[in-house]
């Protein structure tokens, strides 16, 4: 298990300082102004750079906004959860119990998040999603204390179905990892495609994070569908689409796919890529102001292209700043900041998007087409598109 622990803040090296009894009153004061926020992101694994990512924009976006919290210094607690869900509680409640710390941001893997939600509805610390979409967390399982910043697993799917129709593919197979998020971007794919005409004619998958994709290409191509739909992520959606254009596919069938697709990959996936069609609630090439400025900062103070991980955690940094804002620092009354929270509008490099009665982003979907290793935006998919937060009965 790797946990690391760090702590590191401009105050913390003032505390070190201060030995003389004449400063204790002040330290003491200056140690409850603190906020101690915990990072329980993948570093290892499929998903590590998306963990990477997250904490990058995270960042960035609280030291946009002077480096505090509603005025409070902040002090960082991290756990590499490994995208390992059997460990999910447990990691959740080192950074809880052991680290106390007030607001746990994470994670990426949907079953990991499970075990996070385990843990905020237990001890009610505040708990920001940046990623992982896993339908229960703002459906049946909906909290006061847990917001999410990014999507929920069907929702880039939602948008999918409808242009494959209009591009004339009638029947597609759908391949995906089996587990949450697999199967609930599946839920969103069958729903917008067989409404729009289509026909599903296999799905496949494997298990996470799986990438022994061969017997399945194999299958595809004696299916001879019109179009492979799918969900795949981080490392091993770069394998994917080297394996499905090493196989001979790529210029017979046309891949589409959830926008995950494409994202963080394209470098290590290369001139397969090119071509894929995803729908996505951020594009690269989204040719606004707020964009391009976004794009910029963060090439230049991580010497990385951003893709929708760092949106997602700069938005959940956004959030969560603009709330302690919003009650000037007063972290104590909870009623009063989830207020604040669930009425702001982010002004993210995606769009403008606020947050559903379920806390969960409605926003725009992109359709998008990889062109010289790039997201270009071709079009809107879905407008405003919110998550149905189906069973959610906020309670408190
Ligand atoms: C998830 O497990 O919810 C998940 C992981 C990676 C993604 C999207 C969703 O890119």
């Amino acid at each position: 298990m790797t946990t690391r622990r760090i702590v590191l803040t401009r105050g913390a090296a003032l505390v070190g300082a201060a030995s003389t009894s004449l400063l204790l009153p002040t330290i003491a004061r200056s140690q409850s102004d603190r906020i101690r926020v915990g990072l329980m992101l993948p570093y290892t694994g499929t998903f590590a750079q998306l963990g990477v990512a997250i904490e990058n924009g995270v960042r960035m976006a609280i030291d946009e906004r002077g480096g505090k919290l509603g005025g409070r210094t902040i002090e960082w607690f991290k756990v590499d959860d490994e995208s390992e869900p059997s460990k999910g509680v447990e990691n959740a409640q080192r950074l809880v119990q052991r680290d106390k710390v007030d607001v746990l941001i994470g994670t990426v893997h949907s079953g990991v998040q499970m075990g996070i939600h385990r843990v905020a509805r237990d001890t009610g610390v505040l708990n920001i999603i940046p990623n992982a979409g896993v339908h229960a967390a703002t459906r049946s399982l909906c909290a006061p204390n847990v917001f999410r910043t990014s999507f929920t697993n069907s929702q880039p799917t939602l948008a999918l179905g409808k242009p494959m129709m209009d591009k004339g593919l009638k029947r597609t197979v759908w391949i995906t990892w089996k587990y949450a998020a697999g199967e609930e971007a599946f839920e969103g794919f069958k729903e917008s495609y067989t409404k729009a005409g289509g026909t599903i004619v296999r799905e496949l998958g494997l298990p996470f994070p799986n990438v022994e994709f061969q017997a399945l290409l194999t299958e595809i191509a004696s299916l001879r569908p019109d179009a492979v739909a799918c969900f795949f992520a981080g490392g091993g959606a770069a394998k994917f689409i080297r394996d499905y254009a090493a196989a001979g596919l790529k210029d017979r069938i046309p891949l589409w796919g959830s926008g995950f697709l494409t994202e963080g990959v394209l470098d290590a996936a290369g001139p397969a890529a090119e071509g894929i069609m995803t729908t996505m609630h951020y594009a690269d090439s989204l040719d606004t102001p707020r964009n391009k400025q976004f794009r910029l900062a963060y090439a230049k103070a991580f010497r990385l292209q951003p893709d929708v991980y760092a949106v997602q955690g700069y938005d959940s940094g956004l959030l969560l700043s603009q709330g302690m804002e919003a009650v000037k620092g007063d972290f104590g009354n909870k009623k009063a900041l989830y207020a604040a929270m669930e009425k702001q509008t982010i002004d993210s490099p995606r769009g403008k998007w606020t947050m559903s009665p379920s806390h969960n982003p409605i926003q725009d979907m992109y359709l998008r087409r990889v062109e010289n290793k790039d997201n270009k935006v071709v079009g809107i998919a879905a407008k405003a598109l919110a998550d149905s937060g189906a069973g959610c009965r906020m309670a408190g």
